[in-house]
């Protein structure tokens, strides 16, 4: 009997002893939902991978012939300079392949033939207008300039022999079938013009030259003239505006 009794009194001792931890157990997590910032952030919040740095010494500015080699107004090019590489490629040629201008350095021409092919797709003719010049073509195109319109305005829109990118081979201009807007700026309102602004940095070429941004160039808004830096920076570039002295910090 006094058995019987003993362990009733442990049974309701037990189920209180649950009972309270039950309700404690409640109170916390309802707690833990009110204030959920009193949740510290897992090491693994805290460790989220940042967006990979562009990496602005993987090829050099300096070094002739590199991809991502400036050559502007202070910057001219070694005396005498000539891609080893130099080739007529196999698009639509404003002039004779026998032309030196028709030539262009062999390691953008896969690109280019992507990016022309690409523009045909959508019903945009390409023409390559003028590719690799020397220093005496340069000097040639310089001093009609001057002649023209004398040197202070010749300036404003050609190189100097010497300092010109088309001497790198990995410069060219563009222009259409009847040369509409040929090397002037409504250039950049015809469909070519139009397509190449949009689309160039795809296949690795910035306008290198673009609009309102002659204090930093050194020249005039050309929206023809392509200059191959490959894909990388030409996408970097394209996103954020830039020039490539202003990306690189020069000048
Ligand atoms: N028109 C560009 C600046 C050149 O002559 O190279
Ligand atoms: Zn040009």
């Amino acid at each position: 009997m006094v058995n019987k009794k003993n362990t009733s009194i442990l049974i309701v001792c037990l189920l209180l002893v649950c009972a309270i931890i039950g309700f404690l157990f409640v109170k916390n997590q309802d707690k833990n939902q009110i204030n959920p910032v009193s949740v510290k952030p897992s090491s693994q919040t805290e460790n989220k991978p940042t967006q990979t740095e562009f990496n602005k010494q993987k090829y050099s500015v300096d070094e002739p012939g590199s991809i991502w080699w400036i050559v502007n107004k202070s910057r001219p090019l070694p005396e005498g300079y000539k891609p080893d590489d130099l080739i007529v490629p196999d698009i639509k040629l404003r002039l004779a392949q026998s032309q030196e201008q028709m030539k262009i350095s062999n390691i953008i021409v896969p690109e280019l033939k992507n990016m022309f092919s690409a523009a045909q797709k959508e019903a945009v003719v390409l023409v390559f207008g003028s590719g690799f010049r020397s220093y005496e073509l340069q000097k040639q195109f310089y001093d009609n300039y001057v002649a023209q319109d004398g040197q202070e305005e010749a300036d404003r829109y050609s190189a100097r022999p010497g300092t010109s990118e088309h001497q790198t081979g990995l410069s060219f201009d563009a222009t259409n079938v009847g040369e509409k807007c040929h090397l002037e700026i409504c250039f950049a309102e015809t469909p070519e013009g139009i397509w190449l602004k949009d689309n160039a940095y795809k296949y690795g070429f910035i306008v290198r030259y673009p609009d309102s941004k002659e204090s930093i160039t050194g020249y005039q808004y050309e929206p023809w003239h392509l200059r191959y830096v490959g894909k990388e920076l030409a996408v970097e570039l394209q996103k954020t505006g830039q020039t490539m002295e202003e990306f690189f910090s020069l000048n």
